[in-house]
């Protein structure tokens, strides 16, 4: 009753339904958002040599990773990797464990913002100073991360309709549910992107904006700091070291081209990225066109694009601002939300594999918990706590995980053994083995190592060293906790053997 063998386990209707919601789980807030930015300041055009060798030897190779030890231990994360070495589990839940409480529980209330914005852009009703308008009249924001005020309630409906959303699809379960949203938030994304950036390019200066996005400028290929940026994108921006890819591959049937399926996720996300970015900077060059100002005064990044130069820009449109500002926020809220469910399912599918309890029953309390830990993040102080919880767990969080993941499947495991059972439907060349033992936890290591020096050297965004250690250090210390109590409970089926 109730046994979780792999025949009872929950499958993909259709292969496409798969590819769909891994894609969806890798098209984020970050490819709309970062990579534009993050091409704009390293070099335009020449970024794009690193972020794709970094594409080939990280994230193709570490998604056949995921998808590959997935697929063959038909588990989530920890079921996955307590099947190599039971010593290992934690690992498992601690990825899981930090991305469901950490990045979940903001990222949510950033797409909760985009409800909200969807909402003013009926009525455009940031007004002429968008950028007061988000941090004073939006966001109530104090000075200080400790000054936390008090819940805004404007954002507490909208983060409300995220959770239910985000419960809704994954209660559905997997074919139902994840499936089916997917199938048709993905093609309702592309057309939408679509639709913005053919519009964006038509825009006065749409121009030369473009030509600054990707204006190649190889003397900044010299500095550390714009490979290290690469790298760490590519790891965050395909998902990699969250447990999703291992999670969602599980469901995955026995015949299944692991190599090609991982290129395809990846290379799909990638050129979304580049497609939005030249959204992005047609719309900014307009910006600089309308004010007269040169291009680096109006580019920004990430929150103060999205919520303050993208609002200026649309009330400066001369059709359809309205129209447009609809879209733009709507992208946002389909490409985010296809990622936190992915993140739900992940986790939802570890408690289901170890303890066997209903998934209607897990999903909905794991909603509900996910709703309550993303109050903390809607206070007056929101966005203080929001960012430092954020540099820890992306900078710290995914790329320890990422090096002990090479360091399991491919020294403890043996790269070679997995590359086997990949090998039955796929081909994979023995150089992978290399990348997975030594060149990506180098690169990761470095990443890190210099990540460290950084963090020594001045405290993060100037924030008090006490925010930083409460809240970050706080954050870690909480998943790490969480971590060895899940992994030390029985599970259901070790009690009953
Ligand atoms: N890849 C996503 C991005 O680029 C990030 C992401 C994927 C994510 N899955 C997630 C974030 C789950 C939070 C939770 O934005």
């Amino acid at each position: 009753m109730g046994e979780i063998s792999p025949s009872h386990r929950p499958q993909w209707n259709t292969h496409i339904g798969f590819l769909l919601a891994a894609i969806g789980s890798a098209i984020g807030l970050g490819n709309i958002w970062r990579f534009p930015y993050l091409c704009y300041k390293n070099g335009g055009g020449a970024f794009l040599i690193p972020y794709f060798l970094a594409l080939l030897i990280i994230g193709i190779p570490f998604m056949i990773l995921e998808i590959g030890i997935g697929h063959k231990m038909r588990g989530a994360a920890p079921t996955s990797f307590s099947k190599v070495n039971s010593k290992w589990e934690w690992l498992g839940w601690w990825q899981i464990i930090f991305v469901m409480f950490g990045i979940v529980l903001y990222y949510s209330v950033v797409i909760s913002w985009c409800v909200n914005y969807f909402i003013f852009s009926f009525n455009l009703n940031w007004g002429p100073d968008p950028n007061n308008f988000f941090f004073t009249k939006f966001l109530a924001l104090t000075k200080h991360p400790f000054e936390m005020g008090s819940i805004r309630a404007p954002l507490l409906f909208s983060l409300g309709v995220v959770w239910f959303l985000n419960w809704l699809i994954v209660f559905k379960g997997v074919e139902k549910g994840l499936e089916r949203a997917n199938k048709i938030f993905m093609p309702l994304l592309f057309v939408l992107i679509l639709i913005l950036v053919g519009w964006s390019l038509k825009l006065p200066g749409a121009l030369s904006g473009l030509g600054v996005y990707l204006k190649p400028d190889f003397e900044k290929l010299r500095q550390v700091g714009v490979w290290i940026d690469a790298f760490s994108q590519i790891f965050f921006t395909l998902s990699l070291g969250f447990g999703i890819m291992i999670a969602y591959a599980s469901y995955l049937p026995k015949k299944t081209q692991i190599v090609k399926d991982s290129v395809t996720i990846s290379i799909v996300n990638c050129s979304f990225s580049l497609i939005a970015g030249v959204g992005v900077f047609c719309v900014l060059g307009y910006m600089a066109h309308k004010l007269s100002l040169p291009m680096d005064k109006v580019v920004s990044k990430s929150i103060g694009l999205a919520f303050v130069a993208f609002p200026k820009v649309i009330s400066m449109l001369p059709v359809l601002a309205k129209v447009f500002g609809i879209l733009f926020f709507s992208c946002l809220v389909i490409a985010g939300l296809s990622s936190s469910v992915s993140i739900l399912e992940a986790f939802a599918s570890g408690i289901i594999d170890k303890f066997g309890y209903p998934r209607k029953v897990v999903v909905s309390i794991l909603s509900l918990l996910g709703f309550l830990g993303s109050l903390a993040f809607i206070t007056q102080a929101g966005l203080f706590w929001i960012d430092i919880v954020d540099h820890f767990l992306t900078q710290y969080g995914l790329i320890i995980g990422g090096v002990l993941e090479c360091v399991l499947i491919g020294w403890i495991y043996k790269a070679s053994k997995l590359r086997m059972h990949i090998l039955s439907c796929s081909k994979l060349s023995p150089l992978w083995d290399y990348l997975i033992k030594i060149v990506i936890p180098a690169s990761l290591g470095i990443i890190l190592i210099n990540g460290l020096v950084k963090e020594v050297s001045s405290p993060y965004g100037e924030y008090p060293w006490l925010a930083i250690i409460l809240i970050g250090g706080g954050w870690l210390i909480f998943t790490l906790f969480w971590t060895l109590i899940v992994t030390f409970r029985p599970s259901r089926y070790s009690v009953r053997q």
